[in-house]
This record gives structure tokens, sequence and C-alpha cells, in this order.
């Protein structure tokens, strides 16, 4: 019997070493190495066979490329067309990561069930086919060309696809494919590399467009190696809070258009309902004069997003006043709470400070901080902003106010919900003069609380 070779591979970066090691020269993470099977020295004609190439390609002329071999399908989810940059492009490869439960696979049975006239073939190695039907009863759909298969070894994979012929492929998920040419375990490195290699030949080769389902590690990113990540032509991220309806599905790398559109959904009983009026569903208390409420008008990459935050500032009654965030930076809070104390002779020393952001939303714009300064402020005080009014612009650390990208964006977006009253920074160049809401200029956070309160 021929010995079996084993290689120690980084978890963490797919670097791979003959000896195991500490700490991994490449990522310098400690303790990932993991030993693995390696080869069966099968022979790559062996391997394309599988998937049934036989073309042979040589280089062509740009020239003489049709420009409809590029034709993108759209889907009715205009969210999804839009964060791929206007469809699926044939044979371009898209990994989805997520939390576990964060909606992955009813993102994409939704599609699959949505392309009607389209085959497609929905692989899952996790989900038996009367789970994906109970889940597809949910949702409320049907699509008689939409096939679903609980298969994990990549081998039967291409024989099937080979016969189906389908438009599109889902795999649900990389982790849990199992190729016939590594021996190593389904969701190790050499696996996920070896598989996701597969189907990237695949997907080129018969211009098929195949969608990964990717799990995540504690850190967030996407389990495997990074070389997963290169592979692919598109990485999406589904994400959002648990306790909260909203998704928002994010993209961090696109052969085939910009990754500053995002898109937002919502969980519902029935699936996930595109969300396309954001901003009217998450301010839900403006016209309710409380202390410490304020609208943020935020980007959430290319598209405007007015966001309401919440404040709480009251007297510390155990030893150590708490600071606490969901949503928003802790450290940024700290940073905030220190400019106002040194720059407008605010004490918060002896005070807990909460700060939250509505809807369970991650906001990493910069341009929040006014809008949390006011809050803070305004629950300090104990007295309300009042309504129809939001805010836009950054807080540097002299407590000077900086202007903001996209700012007609935001104008635009907040004259459009009916607020009344803009501030922003009093160094702000814009295109137009007249919106139709009211532009309040302000140079720094004291300029801002005289102006305010
Ligand atoms: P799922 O797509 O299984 O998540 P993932 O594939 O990312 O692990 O989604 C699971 C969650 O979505 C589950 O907690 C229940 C919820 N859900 C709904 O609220 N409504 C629905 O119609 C469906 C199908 C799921
Ligand atoms: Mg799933």
């Amino acid at each position: 019997m021929a010995k079996l070779k084993t290689k120690y591979f980084c978890q963490a970066c797919g670097f791979e070493s003959p000896k195991w090691a500490g700490k991994c020269n490449n990522c310098n993470e400690w303790n990932t190495f993991v030993e693995e099977l390696v080869g069966k020295s099968s022979k790559k004609e062996e391997q394309q066979s599988s998937i049934g190439l036989t073309a042979v390609n040589g280089p062509i002329s740009i020239a003489s490329i049709a420009p409809d071999e590029l034709e993108r399908t759209i889907t009715t989810d205009e969210e999804l067309n839009r964060v791929l940059g206007g469809g699926i492009v044939p044979g371009s490869i898209v990994l989805i990561g997520g939390e576990p439960g964060i909606g992955k696979s009813t993102l994409l049975l939704q599609v699959a069930l949505s392309l009607t006239g389209k085959t497609i073939i929905y692989v899952s190695g996790e989900e038996s086919e009367q789970q994906i039907k109970l889940r597809a009863n949910r949702i409320g759909l049907n699509n008689p060309d939409l096939y679903l298969l609980s298969e994990t070894s990549t081998g039967k994979i291409f024989k099937h696809l080979r016969k189906y012929q389908p438009d599109v492929v889902i795999i649900d998920s990389i982790q849990t494919l199992q190729s016939p040419f590594v021996e190593s375990t389904p969701g190790s490195v050499s696996q996920i590399r070896e598989c996701a290699g597969e189907l990237q030949r695949y997907a080129k080769e018969t211009a098929t467009p195949v969608f990964l389902i990717g799990h995540i590690t504690k850190e967030g990113s996407i389990a495997g190696p990074k070389v997963l990540e290169h592979i692919v032509d598109t990485v999406l991220q589904f994400e959002g809070d648990h306790h909260h309806i909203y998704r928002i599905l994010r993209n961090s790398k696109n052969r085939f258009g910009s990754t500053a559109e995002i898109g937002i959904y919502e969980m519902r009983q029935d699936g996930l309902r595109q969300v396309t009026n954001p901003s009217e569903l998450l301010i839900t208390q403006h016209n309710q004069n409380l202390s410490g409420i304020t609208v943020a008008a935020t980007m959430e990459g290319a598209r405007p997003l007015l966001i309401e935050t919440q404040a709480l500032v009251s007297p510390a009654v155990y030893g150590n006043p708490q600071r606490s965030t969901t949503g928003f930076d802790l450290r940024r809070l700290n940073m905030l709470l220190a400019v106002l104390e040194k720059r407008c002779g605010f004490r918060f020393g002896d005070k807990d400070v909460f700060v939250n952001i509505a809807g369970g939303i991650r906001v990493e714009d910069p341009a929040i901080d006014l809008a949390i300064i006011c809050a803070l402020l305004s629950s300090y005080e104990d007295t309300p902003v009042g309504s129809g009014v939001c805010f836009a612009g950054e807080v540097g650390l002299s407590g000077e106010i900086r202007t903001i990208t996209r700012a007609n964006q935001r104008i635009s977006e907040a004259a459009k919900l009916g607020f009344e009253q803009i501030f922003l920074s009093g160094n702000i160049k814009l295109e137009k003069t007249n919106y139709d809401v009211e532009l309040k200029k302000v140079m720094t956070v004291a300029e801002l609380f005289k102006a305010l309160f």
C-alpha cells in the first residue's frame, strides 16, 4: 500500500508547510497548522475529465468576443441585482458569507424559486430535499425547473451537472463539499481550495453562474483560506443582528461592478423581503419629543440611509461609570466623550453613557458622529432636539466639525423624508444652493450646542 502523504496547512491563510510549526510564517497567526492528507497523485487530465472539459483554449482577440456573451441574468430581486452590479454574469462565481442562521440559504433559495424559465440546481450538503421543500413552502413560491440535490461529493455533483446542464448552480455550502482527488476531511483548507477550484473551472468552461455559500469564523471572516476569496469573482457578506429583522447584503469584492452598492432586506415569516425605503423604517420615533434621540444622515456604501441614534446619559450608580454601545464603535464613543469634556466643559466622568443605533444596524460611516454628539448632549441636558432635524458630520479631536462625502445625496434624502433642517460642517462645498431642507452650517461642537439648546 502506498504511503499516505500529509502536509500541514495554516487554517487561517492556507499556507502549506511540510512540517508542523507553532506560528505561521505567512500570516503570523499562532497554532493554526493542521495536518491534512494530500494527493493520491491524480493526474491533472483525470481531474479535468471529472468536470467534463475537453476544449483546448488558445488565445483569442478581444475584438472577436461578441458583447452578448456577457448578457446578465436579471433576477426579480432588485437588491441582489444591484449588489452584483446589474444581474448575474454568466460564468461568474459568487461567494456569499454570513453567520449561521442569518438567511443565506433562504436568500439563494428565494432567488432560485423566482428564476422561472431557467434550470437551476440547488446542491445542499446541509439539508435534505424535504427540509428545503418545507422552506420553499414557507417562502410561498414554486418553480418546476428548480432541482434539489443532496450530495457532497464533487465527482457526483459534476456528473449530475453534465446531465442537467443547468443555467444556475447553487452550492450550500462550500465547507460541506468533498473532492475525490483530495483525501482530507470536508471543510479543511485543501478540500475547500480543491472544490472551489473545480467549481471555478466548471463555471468558466460552461459559462454557468455558480453561487457558493460559505460559513464564517468567529472573527467574521469567511472560514477557510483567503485563496477562496481570490478564486471567486464576487464576495458578498450577508449580515445583520439576529434579534432584529433587517439584513444587509454587502459586497467586498466584485469583478463586475462597484463594491459600494448594498442591499437591504427584512426577514419575515415568509422569507426575505426587499426594503426599498430603509430610512422610513429606521426612523420610528421622529415625531415624539424625547431627549437623547437624533437622526443621522449616513451613507451605507452608495446608498443614503437616515438612521435614528439614541443616547442615555445618567448618573452612575455603581463605582465605575459604564459606557456601552450597540451598532457603534465603543472607542469612538470614548473619543467623542473626551472631545465634549475637553472642548465644551461637560463632565461625563460620573455618568453612565449608553448609545444605541436603531434597527440593529452597524454604522461605520464617520458622519454619524454629529448625531451621536447631539444625542449625548440632548440626554445630558434632558432637552429634546425636536423632530424635523437631522445631522451629518464627522467630529475631529479639537471639536471641529468636518465635511463629509456625498453631501448632496444625504441632503436630498433628508428633504425627501420631510426633514426641515440638516446640520452640516461649515466648510462643506455643495453643488447646489437651494434644497428643500434648511442647511445649518456649524464649525465646532460648541457652536452646535449654542445653536441647538
Ligand atoms: P437560513 O437561510 O437557514 O440561514 P443560513 O443559511 O444563513 O444559516 O435562515 C435561517 C433563519 O431565518 C431562521 O432562524 C429562521 C429564519 N426564517 C424566517 O424568519 N422566515 C422564513 O421564511 C425563513 C425561510 C427563515
Ligand atoms: Mg443554511
